[in-house]
């Protein structure tokens, strides 16, 4: 479907808008960070912290972003030039794209890991993964070896080439209808046999009991962070989306669906890890190889188990393919309406200087291990500089920029657009105007300093 005015193309549906950012949102963020970060820092209180940093600081920063992309109906540096000309406020957009080619190349390492691991689990070769010890040297051997996962992460470019180049409606929204619902009925699957395995009730509480003693500057930091990354805040890909939208969508409403969704599959893969792992007798606190060490071991050891991790790496493998399209359409759009390029040239051109980029990110864990830049592997140094650094900054300026600078009125029209007045744009530009930019100032400092 085109905009009459320009031959944009638009969402043919609400739904499918909801669906496709809904897929941008919910992501490895959700399926294999949220997880470890919760096993890591107390469990339950870290759940409270984390959906409370969603709610007032992400979801008034996700509405800015919609209404941001669909008033200007442009890329994200095109937006910010077109909603105020010629003012210093183009750097959001400059960062934001930035952002999201730099997420784009190490996320495409860790995209290929899962689809490697979906093969893994379709051809027997979990079959070596006894114990988590030895899951873990296979990791580490299989993460090191240059060309396993340099192919994998082609191949899993590829797929998300594949689909950005078929457009917004027909590729992106057409995928996103039908990998949405699919890993929804695979994540219940797996919470039906994971709460249902004898000595799980240890890893729901662990989960759902918040110990409010765990509470402290860091873990509030850190869910904050969580609660940005899975929202795909401040990388540009939200008003990209946005500027697809009709003008008779009601913002609000559609916002609200995706973070209840976005919180909803976090808060159920946590149903699935936690009794898993307790019942497994296995550590919760494992950290980013939960999914990779711990799964395959829990998966071996029930009865058709096989199955359970065809099913568990098929969902991790859509959940990341959803969000990296959101990913490249972002970069991808820039270069369509500033430059009018082709789709298919500006895809491509993008995409291979994503991968050629992210090969030092695939190399950090073996060839390139002793390059140590600040300290940090390649790999370690885009992801700091990324969540710590590029996405709360530019969260900030964003909140600034709709709170103090577009003007509240207008925004609050743009939101509204013909569609019935509610008062929650009044909370909404309360949160905009204070708490969130006050709040992503401290994080962005505290990580500084
Ligand atoms: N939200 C995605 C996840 O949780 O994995 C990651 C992501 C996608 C971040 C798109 C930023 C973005 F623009």
């Amino acid at each position: 479907m085109k905009d009459k005015n320009n031959q944009r193309a638009l969402w043919s549906s609400r739904i499918g808008f909801i669906l496709a950012a809904s897929g941008s949102a919910v992501g490895l963020g959700n399926i294999w960070k949220f997880p470890y970060v919760t096993g890591q820092n107390g469990g339950g209180a870290f759940v409270l912290v984390y959906m409370i940093c969603t709610a007032i600081i992400g979801l008034p920063l996700m509405l800015s972003e919609f209404a941001i992309g669909r008033n200007a109906n442009l890329n994200p540096i095109g937006a910010f030039n077109k909603i105020k000309p010629n003012s210093p406020w183009i750097v959001i957009g400059i960062m934001g794209l930035l952002g999201g080619f730099l997420v784009l190349s190490f996320y495409s390492v860790v995209g290929g890991w899962t689809l490697a691991y979906l093969v893994k689990s379709l051809t027997h070769g979990f079959d070596s993964f006894t114990t988590s010890k030895n899951a873990e040297s296979i990791f580490l051997s299989f993460t090191a070896d240059a060309t396993e996962t340099l192919f994998y992460q082609i191949l899993f470019i590829s797929i998300s080439i594949y689909i950005v180049l078929k457009g917004v409606d027909k590729g992106i929204e057409k995928i996103c209808d039908i990998l949405m619902p699919t890993l929804v009925i695979m994540l219940a699957i797996l919470m039906i046999r994971s709460i249902t395995l004898p000595g799980a009730v240890e890893g729901l509480k662990f989960y759902l009991y918040p110990d409010f003693s765990k509470i402290n500057g860091s873990v509030i930091l850190i869910a904050l962070g969580q609660s940005f990354f899975s929202l795909s805040l401040g990388m540009g890909c939200l008003i990209t989306y946005g500027s697809y939208l009709r003008p008779q969508e009601n913002l609000i409403s559609v916002t609200v669906y995706i973070v209840i969704f976005d919180i909803l599959i976090a808060l159920l893969m946590g149903m699935i890890i936690f009794p898993a792992v307790f019942a497994m007798g296995m550590e919760p606190t494992e950290g980013p190889s939960l999914v990779f060490n711990v799964l395959p071991v829990i998966f071996k050891k029930m009865s058709i188990g096989g199955i359970f991790s065809i099913i568990f790496f098929c969902l991790l493998t859509i959940a990341a393919i959803t969000s990296s399209i959101s990913l490249l359409e972002g970069v991808t759009s820039f270069l369509i309406d500033k430059y009018g390029w082709k789709r298919k040239n500006a895809v491509l051109i993008t995409a291979l200087a994503i991968f050629l980029f992210g090969i030092p990110s695939a190399l950090s864990f073996g060839l390139l291990e002793n390059l140590k830049l600040a300290n940090m592997t390649f790999f370690d140094l885009i992801n700091n500089i990324t969540s710590n650094y590029l996405l709360p900054l530019s969260g900030m300026l964003t909140a600034v920029f709709v709170g103090w600078v577009w003007g509240v009125e207008k925004v609050q029209k743009e939101i509204e657009n013909n569609t019935s007045k509610s008062r929650w744009p009044q909370i909404w530009i309360f949160l905009v105007k204070f708490i969130t930019p006050l709040a992503l100032a401290i994080v962005f400092l505290s990580n500084f300093f």
